[in-house]
């Protein structure tokens, strides 16, 4: 049998996990476990680069080790990247590999070089930030994964990846690394309940997401009071706030529920109320279940730590692999432990 092609993700960690980051991403990482060999890491290296909170950054990547574990992602698979050293290793190599005029052009960085700044009040933005591109790179490399499943918002970072990979390939005289290839899943796209205008997200305050481990009675609340219709939208057009109740009934798997209701809404005969109990229903239903497995978890958190612990060394093989091959590519000292 043909071994199994690899998907590398990284995520990274600020916590708790919200409806947006789930059918967006999280979900589908579950579902590739299935047919691909998968390595996902929390990326605190990463998170190093934005203004951020020393003492909560071990917390924040425990946690988000203990959630992604409570919505389905296997313990093999995960791991944190600071315990793996050769990441940061492999990215200085890289770094020598990647043109700084590409990196220039890289976007994310300027809109989070302006974030930083006022984050900041000091104008600080580190060049870790600039760097964080080539990072990525390493991350992605160092397990010469065939596939990156990504958004629009990474597609620039992964066509670096592959521009430095090419460029390392040449300069060595050998087709040592794959080319990762960007995975295009459906990716939907969860807005605000609160404000469907804007997509969920943390950082516009509470209002603004829906965690997936929410409590029953708040989770109701919160899609009690969704915004529906403004009456700003066209007639003939569904509203934004329609559009992503029936997205969330949808992504929910009700997909029964979610065509009755669409013939009331065609009808002109759709309560909004109706939808938004079948959303609460929904949402509630996998909330509840992500909560009691999570509760299973912390009943055993030192066991899981140790999981996670003893998976990291395990991927980190790999990774020392590369490198070693890496540095005897480069010519490189290479000690043989
Ligand atoms: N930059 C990614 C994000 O913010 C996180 C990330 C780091 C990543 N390393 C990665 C994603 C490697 C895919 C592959 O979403």
């Amino acid at each position: 049998m043909e071994p199994r092609k690899r998907v590398l993700s990284g995520i990274q960690p600020t916590g708790h996990i919200h409806y947006g980051n789930y059918f967006g991403a999280v979900k589908n990482w579950v579902k590739l476990q299935e047919d691909y060999d998968c390595v996902y890491c929390v990326v605190d290296y990463h998170a190093m680069t934005m203004p951020y909170n020393p003492k909560k950054l071990v917390e924040n990547t425990w946690d988000l080790i203990f959630n992604l574990l409570a919505v389905g992602v296997r313990p093999e698979y995960l791991c944190i990247q600071s315990l793996i050293p050769e990441h940061t290793e492999l990215c200085w190599i890289m770094n020598c590999f990647t043109s700084y005029g590409l990196l220039t052009r890289m976007t994310q960085f300027k809109d989070k070089s302006s974030q930083s700044q006022e984050a900041n009040g000091e104008g600080f933005v580190s060049a870790g930030l600039f760097d964080y591109p080539v990072l990525q790179a390493a991350d992605i490399l160092i397990y010469r994964a065939d596939f990156v499943p990504i958004g629009k918002d990474q597609e620039q970072h992964l066509e670096l990846t592959r521009n430095i990979a090419q460029r390392f390939n040449n300069q060595v005289g050998k087709e040592y690394f794959v080319l990762p290839a960007p995975l295009y899943t459906e990716a939907l796209k969860v807005r605000s309940t609160a404000d469907p205008e804007r997509k969920m997200s943390k950082s516009l305050g509470p209002k603004h997401h829906i965690n997936v481990f929410e409590e029953e009675s708040r989770l109701r609340k919160q899609v009690r009071s969704a915004v529906t219709d403004t009456g700003d939208t066209p007639a003939g057009e569904m509203s934004p706030g329609v559009e992503n109740l029936f997205l969330l009934l949808k992504a929910s798997g009700k997909a029964e529920a979610h065509d009755s209701l669409m013939e009331d809404y065609k009808a002109g005969s759709l309560q909004y109320v109706s939808l938004k109990e079948a959303v609460a229903d929904a949402l509630a239903e996998q909330s509840n279940g992500f909560r009691a497995r999570k509760a299973e978890l912390m009943a055993n958190k030192k066991e899981i730590k140790e999981q996670i612990r003893a998976s990291t060394v395990e991927i980190r093989k790999l990774a020392q692999e590369t490198v070693r091959d890496v540095k005897e590519l480069t010519g490189l000292l290479n000690v043989r432990f």
